[in-house]
């Protein structure tokens, strides 16, 4: 079985972060989400991977993830040179994928659960013998009803409490699942569509036939429901644990939260005698702490530096960044950004290099440099 992991996309959810960087190269827990997604698929036995990226941020994709033998697998680069949508994914890895099962990864999706279990219940449907077709009685005629159809395609469903937010599945009163609907403003269902999917190769004919959505995208939904009226079977699980899509600022914080509960301490860098550290805290050689308190669960990057400040639960600070008389808490801060002077930073997304802090103003004036797409919140 191969993999392919979708690592392109427009990610306008992450603006401005998105605009200089791809989405899944935002860490949680200092590590990018892509690499979570590589690593479910090489602890699941999946070895031969393509990567999906687009043409602005693949090359930093690229980078960070290498030839993949850090992971323990062989990865081959498609580049997409338009998001148009993720079944004109599988339309551009037909070549890689050729005649192999496959599990696609939206690269953004975060699961708790292993794919293990899941891959291995594809492998074992994939692989039941069918039952030999009976020879044709003299009277018969057609195939036989009662013959079991071979799976086409296994997905993953998990219920959700907005789902006008995803693809979501209807299913028959005997759990077949009979329609997928992408963001429906009535949803025929709670139950959406996780980021992980098993296709057999019947998935090509399905990518092949479709058109375009209303959204100008090839929708994975539409060749799937192609599978499903072409009389192919699609079978679905309901998933155990959470998953999250992080394509916005609030479910990455959530996913980050929900990574840093399952830390264990780990104190490398250096922590002067006025500081303090309580419950899980992973602190990387080269970072320095001077006269600060750090709750966890934290992880802090190697060469950061605290000084003077309060870091509380649920923080991750990248590499070479600074704090210095700040209290911050449920953030995830990215390499070289500094904060400086905030009284309480929380619920925030903090884009590499960006500087947080008073400047030369007036008291009770703002300046503010803002890139596009950000958002600044005032109370
Ligand atoms: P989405 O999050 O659905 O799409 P997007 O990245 O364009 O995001 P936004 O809605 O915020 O603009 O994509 C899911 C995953 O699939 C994500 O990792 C990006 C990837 N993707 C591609 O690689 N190619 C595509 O054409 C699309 C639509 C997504």
């Amino acid at each position: 079985m191969k993999g392919l992991i979708l690592s392109g996309g427009s990610g306008t959810g992450l603006r401005p972060i998105t605009h200089t960087s791809a989405k899944q190269l935002v860490p949680v827990a200092n590590k990018p989400i892509l690499f979570y997604g590589i690593e479910a698929m090489a602890a699941a036995g999946i070895t031969d991977i393509a990567i999906v990226i687009a043409p602005g941020t693949g090359a930093d994709v690229r980078a960070a993830v290498g030839d993949g033998s850090r992971f323990g697998v062989g990865i081959t680069w498609i580049v997409q040179s338009e998001p148009l949508g993720l079944a004109h994914c599988v339309r551009l890895a037909r070549s890689f994928l050729a005649d192999d099962d496959f599990v696609m990864y939206l690269g953004d999706n975060m699961l708790e659960q292993g794919l293990g279990d899941l891959v291995e219940r594809f492998r074992a449907e994939r692989s039941v013998p069918l039952e030999p077709k009976p020879k044709p009685k003299p009277d018969s005629v057609g195939p036989d009803p009662h013959r079991p159809k071979p799976v086409a395609a296994r997905i993953l469903l998990a219920e959700v409490e907005d789902p006008q937010r995803f693809g979501v599945a209807e299913l028959s009163a005997t759990g077949e699942v009979v329609r997928l609907v992408e963001k429906p403003a009535e949803p025929p269902s709670e139950l959406a569509l996780v980021g992980v999917y098993l296709f057999s190769p019947e998935i090509h004919e399905a990518a092949a036939a479709i058109e375009p959505s209303g959204r100008g995208e090839l929708e994975i939904t539409d060749a799937i429901g192609w599978l499903i009226d072409n009389g192919r079977r699609v079978v679905h699980e309901v998933l155990d644990g959470w998953w999250m899509d992080t394509g916005k600022k609030d479910p990455l914080l959530a996913c980050n939260r929900l990574i840093l509960d399952t830390i264990s301490r780990r104190v490398e860098g250096e922590v002067d005698g006025s500081s303090r550290l309580e419950g899980s805290v992973v602190i990387e050689a080269g970072a320095m702490l001077v006269n600060s308190t750090i709750r966890g669960p934290v992880v802090i990057g190697t060469g950061t530096r605290i000084v003077d400040s309060h870091v509380g639960s649920y923080c991750s600070l990248g590499p070479d960044c600074t704090v210095t008389a700040s209290r911050i808490d449920n953030s995830v801060v990215l390499a070289g950004a500094s904060v400086t002077g905030v009284e309480h930073l929380t619920d925030s997304l903090v884009g590499r290099h960006s500087r947080v802090g008073p400047g030369a103003g007036r008291p009770g004036s703002l300046r503010l440099l803002v890139g596009d797409h950000c958002q600044v919140e005032l109370r």
